[in-house]
């Protein structure tokens, strides 16, 4: 008997039973119309592996694998160290918004691409990994959580889409300083983050994944990633660090991303195709080439003012 057959026969037998509440039987409707798909390799898709992928990433598809065809992360960081709460925190590097973003013009990448795009290029870089194929069973899962995220978000209430985003940052009109920074670091980050931004696993087996995930080091993040930007790096630390307890000052959270983007990380190679047109380059793009003649430096750090003026006179 096929998958369908049985699950017609369950829902008769449940009608047979009469007292079926109206719930059970539009579920049985729903459920016989979803025929479940797999890949190639006899992966199934569904939305609950795209949840488990994004929140146990490293457990899933990490480095340290024991399966090497399945070893597509760089790092034992998952995607919900940065998208907090598998993405679905309202706010900050929420998941819940971004199916209704794609596809459009990347222009990292100089042409339009869709979700699963932007899903490599977390993998590529805040993860650094390789791409996950486009087909595969992982991607279309992550594909189709999202998309779940996203009629999730149109359900919910206008009240708790605002209640958890807290004050936006407000870039200081000065060059984020490092060195003012490493003392944010010591007194606010460091007893999670380590003394050496290296984090904290899980347990003993790497592979596990981390309790607080490192901040530089080999286990990070690469240098092609947007957290290793001094704007996008302050934006969510203002928002979401120390967390649980998110009360930095704008000027605190500019120069702790400072020191912590002066560390050491993985180095992603060809970043110097990112961005076909410079002039699409982010102003904190730490990496160059620029079309401006603004020294690398001032990408790092700020101020941003002068270098903002320098384009909209290109304008
Ligand atoms: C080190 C932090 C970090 C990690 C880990 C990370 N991301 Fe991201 N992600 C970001 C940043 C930063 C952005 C860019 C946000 C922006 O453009 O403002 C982003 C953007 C995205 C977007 C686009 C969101 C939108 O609304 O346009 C998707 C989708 C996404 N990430 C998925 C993932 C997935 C899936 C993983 C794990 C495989 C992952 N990310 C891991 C930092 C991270
Ligand atoms: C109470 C422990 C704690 C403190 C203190 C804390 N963090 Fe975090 N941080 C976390 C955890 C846990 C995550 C991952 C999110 C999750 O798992 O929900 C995280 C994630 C991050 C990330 C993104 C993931 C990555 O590995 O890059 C950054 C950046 C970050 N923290 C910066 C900071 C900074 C800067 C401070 C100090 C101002 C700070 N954190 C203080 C616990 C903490």
């Amino acid at each position: 008997m096929s998958l369908n057959n049985q699950r017609g026969g369950l829902l008769l037998t449940l009608l047979a039973g009469g007292a079926v509440s109206v719930g059970i039987i539009v579920g049985s409707v729903w459920m016989l119309r979803q025929t479940p798909e797999f890949d190639d390799k006899g992966t199934e898709v569904s939305v609950e592996y795209g949840r488990q992928l994004i929140r146990e990433t490293s457990v899933l598809m990490g480095p340290e694998h024991e399966d090497p065809a399945m070893r597509y992360s760089g790092s034992n960081l998952d995607c919900s160290s940065c998208h907090l709460d598998s993405g679905t925190k309202p706010g900050t590097l929420s998941l819940l918004t971004a199916s209704s973003r794609y596809p459009r013009f990347s222009g990292r990448d100089g042409i339009e691409g869709d979700l699963r795009d932007r899903i490599n290029g977390c993998m590529e870089r805040s993860m650094n990994g390789t791409k996950l194929p486009r087909e595969s069973a992982e991607m279309r899962s992550m594909e189709a959580y999202i998309l779940s995220l996203g009629e999730q978000y149109a359900a919910m209430g206008e009240t708790r889409r605002q209640s958890e985003e807290p004050t936006a940052f407000r870039e200081p009109a000065r060059a984020a300083d490092p060195v003012a920074g490493q003392v944010v670091y010591e007194e606010r980050c460091q007893v999670c983050h380590g003394d050496n931004g290296q984090g904290l696993p899980a347990t003993l087996d790497i592979r596990e994944g981390y309790l607080f995930p490192p901040l530089w080091g080999p286990d990070s993040f690469n240098n092609g990633a947007g957290m290793n930007r001094v704007l996008t790096a302050s934006n969510f630390i203002k928002a979401r660090m120390p967390l649980g307890q998110p009360d930095l000052t704008d000027d605190e959270a500019y120069d702790v991303a400072a020191y912590i983007n002066s560390k050491e990380r993985p180095q992603k190679a060809n970043l110097e195709v990112d961005y076909p047109d410079r002039k699409n380059k982010p102003v904190d793009s730490p990496y160059g080439p620029y079309a401006d003649p603004f020294p690398p430096e001032q990408h790092r750090v700020g101020p941003y003012g002068p270098i903002r003026e320098f384009y909209r006179g290109l304008e």
